[in-house]
């Protein structure tokens, strides 16, 4: 328990540098809250002598204490006010810096992660953990602090008005304080499993708004609400254990200090029978037990918001704590005059969740592309193509052997050089929610109007001006208003308008027809001869296209050379070609 309670205040403790600016204003409202239940402890004090003149028959001093008992009250809520006033922004500032810091580290962090991550466990991270946290810091935290100050500060002057009565008020409340303890074990682990749910929950709700035109086409929109209904019903559940064990230590809260009320009214009544203690000062006992109440009661409430702020904060920094093993070197290396000459050398990967001993899928690929060549990548379906692809512009980092720029290792480079370097397009054309133009120019925002219209040109993208506002069209997220072929030459012309002296292409004429692919190779062969292309390809037309012909087969390059050459002397490239050239008369006949 007690390794569960420094961890708590450890991980808070983490906050701070997000929490700098804020702190001031969040520590000058914990000082206001505890100036506004030290007012309120201080009314009975004057109770107790106003009470003992009254009992003692003179009324001479009821006038100044009831004023005095008033003007206390007001800077009791003064102070309150005051609270709000200093906690109601600082919150606001930690949210947006710890949600940046989020955001960055999200866009660093190497595809690898993305791979392991599910988009709602991140999702619910930037928005509901961080909002939580915010809550608590300038709510939870103000008020848990000052509670427990005010609480202490209360049992002090208990002990002073009698101190039997006080011990017997402090004794009789110990079980409070073990219930606490009790509790924070329990209420962490539950807190953690809500938390995670909802991030879950998150992840099937936009799994299935993604794939909704799946789900509907295959009728199985029921079915994916009975799955989300079955995940709800589980959060549910963990929801009612949190509840339970929240209404467990309310029970306590409230219970046990009605009994040390009663208790020590007991012993009061008794002591001041006995001439041992004033009326008074009896009176005073309870109008400061009463005040302790609600920052009794409160405890459970704000002890359980600070555990889930504490899995909020967990949770928080397992993504900023997060390894990024593709990072920019220490002493980087620049390409100066850039010629284009890409070199995989024994390049060896393996996936870092792939554990078995030969889970290995490319095993020594040795590949040079000559600057301005244009090779095509060719090789049986699942045998990392796109894999290789991605290691070239370090999406991941090769396992072994390298890859080298004008001899250059990648790794030397600053990543950000590298993608200048290189542009990539992918069959699966990812396209963002803004005009046509900006998603052209995202690799190159300052190209001038002509390298876009080149960009255009090449790609074979001439559609976009007849868009409703030409290039200043919005297309919708991931471009789902456009067709297949559409998306995918807006991303080949992004990678164009780049302007780099690689291009990377992952099969991305895949959904062209066979007529707008060659002229998109016509143009890409022309218009681009200084730069050099990799392109994986699935048909023989974009094959016959290219200068020389690679051939992936169980993790290496077994031939490379011309078309013609590879058709003669290797028999799995025979293999491969025939199989791409029945994809394509099957596609053809499709068309
Ligand atoms: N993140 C990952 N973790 C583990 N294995 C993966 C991961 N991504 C891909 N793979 C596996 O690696 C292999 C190669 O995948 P890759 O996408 O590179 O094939 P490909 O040659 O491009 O295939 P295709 O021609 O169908 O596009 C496949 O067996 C795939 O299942
Ligand atoms: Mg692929």
């Amino acid at each position: 328990m007690q390794n569960s309670e420094t961890g708590t205040v450890r991980v808070l403790w983490r906050l701070v540098p997000y929490a700098k600016k804020a702190l001031p204003r969040i520590f000058l409202g914990v000082f206001a809250a505890i100036a506004a239940h030290l007012f309120a402890l201080a009314i009975p004090q004057l109770l107790q002598g106003l009470v003992n003149s009254l009992v003692e028959g003179g009324l001479e001093a009821l006038l100044p204490a009831v004023g005095f008992i008033l003007l206390l009250g007001l800077l009791e809520a003064f102070f309150v006010l005051l609270r709000r006033w200093l906690v109601l922004t600082p919150g606001t500032h930690v949210e947006a810096s710890m949600r940046n810091a989020l955001y960055e580290k999200l866009q660093d962090l190497p595809v690898a992660f993305h791979d392991r991550w599910p988009s709602g466990q991140l999702l619910s991270r930037a928005v509901s953990d961080l909002s939580l946290i915010r809550r608590w810091l300038s709510f939870g935290f103000v008020l848990f602090t000052a509670n427990l100050i005010t609480i202490i500060v209360g049992l002090v002057i208990l002990f002073t008005f009698n101190f039997w009565l006080g011990l017997i008020f402090f004794v009789a409340t110990i079980p409070i304080w073990v219930a606490g303890f009790l509790f924070e074990g329990k209420y962490n682990v539950v807190a953690r499993l809500s938390q995670d749910q909802s991030g879950d929950l998150a992840t099937r709700v936009e799994e299935a708004v993604h794939g909704v035109r799946v789900l509907k086409s295959f009728g199985r929109g029921a079915f994916a609400a009975s799955q989300f209904s079955s995940q709800a019903t589980e959060l549910r559940s963990t929801e009612m254990k949190k509840a339970k064990a929240v209404a467990n230590i309310w029970l306590y809260l409230i219970m046990i200090p009605e009994l040390a009320i009663g208790l020590s009214m007991l012993a009061g009544i008794w002591l001041v029978a006995e001439g041992e203690m004033s009326v008074g000062t009896l009176v005073a006992f309870f109008a400061t037990a009463m005040v302790l109440r609600w920052p009794t009661e409160s405890l459970g409430f704000l002890l359980s918001f600070t555990l889930e702020a504490r899995t909020a904060t967990e949770r928080f920094f397992e993504v900023i704590d997060s390894e990024n093993k593709i990072v920019d070197p220490v002493a980087p290396q620049v390409v100066s005059e850039p010629k284009g000459l890409l070199e995989f050398n024994n390049v060896r990967f393996q996936f870092p969740d792939v554990q078995s001993a030969d889970g290995e899928l490319l095993r020594g690929v040795n590949l040079r592309v000559e600057p301005g060549q244009s090779v095509a990548l060719i090789g049986l379906t699942g045998c990392g193509k796109t894999t290789l692809t991605a290691l070239s512009t370090r999406l991941y980092d090769v396992t072994g052997g390298s890859i080298t720029i004008d001899g250059v290792d990648t790794r030397d480079l600053r990543r950000e050089e590298l993608r200048t370097l290189i542009a990539m397009a992918f069959e699966d054309a990812t396209l963002f929610s803004s005009s046509v133009r900006e998603n052209i120019l995202l690799g190159n925002p300052t190209a001038t109007e002509e390298d876009l219209k080149q960009a255009i040109e090449i790609a074979q993208a001439q559609f976009a001006y007849d868009l409703p506002n030409g290039l200043d069209t919005t297309i919708g997220e991931e471009g789902l208003s456009l067709s297949g072929g559409q998306r995918q030459r807006i991303a080949l012309a992004r990678a164009v308008a780049a302007k780099p002296k690689i291009l990377v292409l992952d099969d991305p004429l895949s959904a062209l027809d066979v007529d707008t692919e060659a002229m998109v190779e016509d143009a890409l062969r022309h218009v681009l001869k200084d730069t050099t292309a990799l392109i994986v390809a699935h048909r023989p037309s974009t094959v016959m296209l290219a200068d020389k012909v690679a051939l992936l087969q169980d993790g290496t390059i077994t031939a490379f050379g011309t078309h013609q050459e590879l058709l003669k002397s290797s028999e799995h490239y025979r293999y491969v070609i025939t199989s791409l050239d029945i994809e394509q008369k099957e596609r053809e006949v499709n068309l």
